[in-house]
């Protein structure tokens, strides 16, 4: 088998696992939780689970993925080789990215089909009205969603089949500035538009009163999401990271990136959102219902300035997704290629066919299968509720746990300050250890337990 590769330096592996964890759950997700879930009280409970529970989450598992040097399936049977608990259950880490993926696309495939309808003449002459038509028309026909859906797939996979140096860093380093810059601009525009600033205090005066553990556990949720934890992507790029690195550093890089990421995000929508008359809690189709109002707004009169800055847009959102589908799909392709002994290229195909069928059926979800139900969900809201709500945090759990109780205290402290090389990291690695041990698990369970009793 070839050697497993590695990241080439501190600033690949942060703006690699930058990239897993900034996309769509931040541009596209939060802003629309947030939207459904009582805005500030949300924003709060996502803050605070972010900074405490989810970084922590994200520190351990790098620490499991450098340790084992294993894939995700595998990583936590390697470091406890008698256990056949922590054996088998590494399978949850697989196949969460896989229905993560798989509906992923989809929304992929959304913003690849709004960069290209960015560039059609007259996109931009709707009103609000006209503009949420329009989307609704497009994801409840059945084909066009399919086919992008099935081309941004293709695009990731192929580019996971070049490999972690050749095609995954590169790929990132290039995008994210460019995003970040972008969202500025349009969070600064967002909110100078009339009656925007209702939208403001939607996003950031809480109303402690509606904090309910329902709002924890989608807050959780989205935070895990949003930092790809809890499914073994980030386990998987841990095993990618050199002795070297400084993983406490990173870590909190990548985490205040994505935090900081996620709010402008928000602060670009809800705006423009309320100056539209936009219902807060339209569901997963808050962007594409938004952002395009905002640039006809912006380049009102000039139909070109829109159509520029929208493609703009709407291309740096399909980068960024890519960025975080690549992630998920390499979990998938590492484990397929060390369990099954396949080359990169044929790993690829399998999870190019697994996920893009049931993408198919998720995007389908909006349309001719609408009245398909599970528990209450149609496909596509299943299998994110399903995965967000339940399985993410049931596997960070698992992790926290293992990193917590199952790991000896001395490796995970090696781990932290490289066998006693960054001095620094000493005293941070008390506060760590005691909330991975203590305070993340207990918040996981209690949320949890409350939400399914509520
Ligand atoms: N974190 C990514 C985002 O915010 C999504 C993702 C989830 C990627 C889980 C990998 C693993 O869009």
């Amino acid at each position: 088998m070839a050697p497993r590769e590695n990241f080439s330096s501190r600033l690949s592996v942060i703006v690699a696992m930058a990239g897993s964890a900034i996309g769509l759950g931040n541009i596209w997700r939060f802003p629309y939780l947030a939207g459904e879930q009582g805005g500030a009280t949300f924003v709060f409970a996502y803050i605070l689970a972010t900074l405490f529970i989810t970084l922590p989450l994200f520190l351990s598992e790098i620490i499991i993925g450098r340790r084992s040097r294993s894939n995700a399936r595998d990583a936590m049977g390697v470091l406890a080789p008698k256990s056949r608990f922590w054996k088998n259950i590494g399978i949850l880490a697989v196949l969460i990215p896989i229905i993560i993926n798989s509906y992923y696309s989809v929304i992929g495939g959304w913003s690849l089909d709004y960069m290209i309808k960015s560039m059609t003449p007259g996109f931009f002459h709707a009103s609000p009205g006209e503009v949420s038509r329009v989307f609704s028309d497009f994801i409840s026909s059945p084909w066009e969603p399919i086919a992008m859906h099935l081309v941004f797939l293709g695009i990731s996979v192929l580019v996971v089949a070049r490999g972690v140096k050749t095609g995954i860093e590169k790929f990132s380093k290039i995008i994210l500035p460019v995003l970040f810059v972008l969202v500025i601009v349009i969070a600064v525009y967002s909110i100078s538009l009339p009656g925007a600033m209702a939208g403001v205090s939607y996003l950031f005066k809480p109303d402690f009163s509606k904090l309910t553990p329902e709002t924890f556990a989608y807050a959780m949720g989205q935070s895990f999401y949003s930092l790809s934890v809890g499914m073994g992507a980030i386990i998987t790029y841990g095993s990618y990271v050199r002795k070297e690195e400084n993983i406490m550093v990173s870590s909190a890089w990548t985490g205040i990136s994505d935090l900081v990421f996620a709010l402008l995000a928000g602060l670009a929508i809800m705006p423009a959102v309320f100056a539209a008359g936009i219902e807060p809690g339209s569901g997963p189709g808050l962007i594409f219902q938004s952002v395009p109002y905002i640039f006809a707004e912006m380049g009102s009169g000039v139909p070109l300035l829109s159509a520029v800055i929208s493609t703009l847009f709407f291309l740096a959102v399909v980068v960024a997704a890519m960025t975080s589908c690549v992630s998920l799909i390499e979990v998938g392709v590492a484990w397929l290629m060390e369990r099954f002994n396949l080359r990169r290229s044929a790993a690829c195909k399998w999870i190019f066919l697994v996920c893009g069928v049931l993408g198919v059926l998720c995007s389908l979800s909006f349309g001719p299968l609408n009245d398909l139900h599970i528990a209450g969900r149609t496909l596509f809201d299943f299998f994110d509720w399903a995965s967000s709500n339940i399985l993410l945090l049931l596997m960070g759990l698992l992790v926290v746990i293992f990193v917590g109780h199952v790991m000896k205290k001395a490796d995970v402290r090696d781990e932290i300050t490289n066998s006693g090389g960054f001095k620094g990291n000493f005293r941070l690695f008390g506060i760590f250890y005691f909330l991975v041990r203590w305070v993340c698990p207990v918040a996981v369970l209690v949320i949890f337990f409350f939400n399914f009793l509520g």
